[in-house]
């Protein structure tokens, strides 16, 4: 895939591996368009990185209706999408108890906002001669992580989701690759993890990750499996029981009875952001 001089649609690319894609894809000549919720870092896009930013959330489909709008009106170049937009939490499923809504937001935000921007885009995208998509899913689509259930279950249905999608538009002329990070140091992965945790996972820099992540899709490498993301999904596949097993410890500390600090998961009700305390000794 041609990655310069050509248009690119970022979501989620106001932080994190959304962020760093959109730095090193403008840096190779391209346009690039990014989106969030957050008005600092969509400032923050404009004028240090130089971007064009717009407001959208993922979670809520008329707002991606109002992108897309936008966007193929003002930017009728765009030939790739890339949908890096998701949150991830820790979530004691005996004890916590956030609404029914709130449960399932990793559903709704990194598996259904993807589907939706992906429904919206492809006809725009599909009059393209060559034209992309990427999913950014997670090396937990390959085995999950039981801390964090609701995530693991939404990024292995993206996992999925994307290969059908590829495979419906074999013989188009846009290409559906995913990219499976590993633990990659992020705002994300600092929010739940904390930098104690490093110890345990060493997350890949994001500058690394996304430098692999578009050499692979200039090579046309279909599914990007980073690091330990590779070993994931063999495991899942060959051993997928042994592959959880170094989560228990992880699992027993969130269940533990409260004590301030121990680490256990809890949705941030007071921020009312569904921010979580990290729970150290994890994986990924
Ligand atoms: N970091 C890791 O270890 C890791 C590993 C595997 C997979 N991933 C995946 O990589 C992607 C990026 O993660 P990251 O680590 O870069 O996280 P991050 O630094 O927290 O960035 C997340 C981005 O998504 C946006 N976002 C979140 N909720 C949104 C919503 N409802 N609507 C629109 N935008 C929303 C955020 O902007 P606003 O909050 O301003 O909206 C931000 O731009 C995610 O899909 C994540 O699951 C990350």
């Amino acid at each position: 895939m041609k990655m310069s001089d050509t248009t690119i649609l970022i979501t989620g690319g106001t932080s994190g591996i959304g962020r760093e894609l959109a730095r090193q894809l403008r840096a190779m000549g391209n346009t690039v368009i990014v989106t969030g919720r957050d008005p600092e870092r969509l400032h923050a896009a404009r004028t240090v990185d130089g971007l064009h930013a717009f407001y959208a959330d993922a979670g809520d489909p008329e707002s991606l209706r109002i992108l897309h709008r936008r966007v193929v009106r003002d930017f009728p170049d765009l030939a790739i999408l890339i949908n890096a937009a998701g949150l991830m939490r820790t979530l004691d499923l005996r004890r916590d108890g956030p609404s029914l809504e709130d449960l399932t937001r990793e559903i709704q935000v990194d598996l259904k906002g993807t589907i939706w921007m992906n429904a919206l885009f492809l006809p725009h995208l599909m009059r393209r001669e060559r034209a992309a998509i990427l999913n950014v899913s997670s090396a937990h689509a390959f085995v999950p992580l039981p801390i964090a259930p609701i995530y693991s279950a939404a990024k292995a249905g993206l996992h999925a989701y994307t290969r059908s999608l590829r495979m419906q538009l074999s013989g188009t002329g846009v290409a559906v690759f995913e990219l499976a990070p590993p633990a990659t140091d992020t705002p994300l992965y600092r929010a739940v993890h904390g930098p104690a945790h490093d110890r345990v996972t060493r997350p890949m820099p994001v500058e690394a990750l996304a430098t692999e992540a578009i050499e692979a899709m200039q090579g046309d490498r279909l599914e990007i499996r980073p690091g330990l993301a590779d070993v994931l999904k063999l495991m899942g596949r060959w051993a997928p029981e042994l592959a959880m097993r170094p989560m228990r410890g992880a699992v027993r500390r969130m269940q533990a009875p409260s004590a301030p600090d121990t680490g256990h998961a809890r949705h941030d009700e007071a921020a009312g952001t569904g921010a979580v305390r990290r729970v150290p000794g994890t994986q990924a």
